[in-house]
C-alpha cells in the first residue's frame, strides 16, 4: 500500500536476543530511555501490528488500532475483545486487506514484533529502529529476527536493503542506544 509508511522497532540484547528462553522479555532488556522513545512512536503511529504474544501492554495501548496476527482465524476479523483491533492470519488474507479491515490507508505502521512477525517485513520497513543493550546477554533467549545468532540482527538488516543511520544514546548509564536503519529512496 503506498500510503503507508512501515517502520519496526525492538530492543535486544549484545546477542541479538529479544526475550528469555521462556519467551518473556526479561527486566535487563527494559530500560526507562528505550520505554520513553517506544512509547512515544507508538502514540505517533496509526497503526501497530503484533503477534499475539508481544502485546505492548501500556497505558495508551487502548487507544491504538492494532493488527494481531493469529492462527486462529481464517483471513481477517475483528476481535471480540478489542474494538480497535483486526485479527489476521497472513495465510488467508494480504496485509493490505487487514489494514483495509482496520481502516487505515495511509500514515504509519508500526511493527513491533515477535520474531517471524518482523522477519515478514524485513523487505518492507522504511526504518527498523534496532536499540541495543550492549551489556546484556541472553544466550539461551528468543532471536530477534529468524537466523540470528548465526547472523547478526545487523547482517539481516543490511542483507535486506537497510543501511544505519547515526545512533542515539537512550540510556548513558548502561549505553543503550537506537539506531535507525532505512532504506534507500
Ligand atoms: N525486546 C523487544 O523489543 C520485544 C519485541 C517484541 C516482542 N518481545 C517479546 O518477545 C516475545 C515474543 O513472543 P513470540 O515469539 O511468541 O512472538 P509473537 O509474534 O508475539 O506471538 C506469536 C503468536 O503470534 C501469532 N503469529 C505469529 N506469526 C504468525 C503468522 N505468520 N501467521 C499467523 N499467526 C502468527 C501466533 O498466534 P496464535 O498462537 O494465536 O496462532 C503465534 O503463536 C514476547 O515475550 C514479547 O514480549 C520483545
Amino acid at each position: 500500500m503506498p500510503g503507508l509508511r512501515i517502520e519496526g522497532y525492538v530492543i535486544v540484547s549484545a546477542d541479538g536476543m529479544l526475550a528469555s528462553a521462556a519467551h518473556v522479555m526479561p527486566d535487563e532488556l527494559k530500560f526507562k530511555g528505550d520505554k520513553q522513545f517506544f512509547t512515544a512512536a507508538l502514540d505517533r503511529a496509526d497503526l501497530i501490528v503484533h503477534g499475539r504474544h508481544s502485546y505492548e501492554d501500556q497505558p495508551n495501548s487502548p487507544l491504538r488500532k492494532r493488527i494481531m496476527l493469529t492462527r486462529k482465524i481464517d483471513g481477517v476479523a475483528p476481535d471480540p475483545s478489542n474494538p480497535k483491533a483486526t485479527l489476521w492470519n497472513p495465510a488467508g488474507a494480504s496485509f493490505e486487506a487487514a489494514c483495509d479491515h482496520a481502516g487505515v490507508r495511509s500514515g504509519t505502521v508500526a511493527i513491533i514484533g515477535g520474531p517471524d512477525v518482523f522477519a515478514m517485513f524485513l523487505d518492507r520497513y522504511d526504518t527498523f529502529w534496532l536499540s541495543l543493550a550492549p551489556r546484556v546477554r541472553l544466550p539461551d533467549g528468543e532471536p530477534c529476527f529468524p537466523g540470528v545468532p548465526a547472523q547478526s540482527p545487523q547482517q539481516i538488516l543490511a542483507a535486506h536493503g537497510l543501511s544505519p543511520g547515526d545512533a542515539q544514546i537512550l540510556d548513558s548509564a548502561d549505553d543503550v542506544s537506537v539506531t535507525p536503519w532505512r532504506r534507500a529512496a
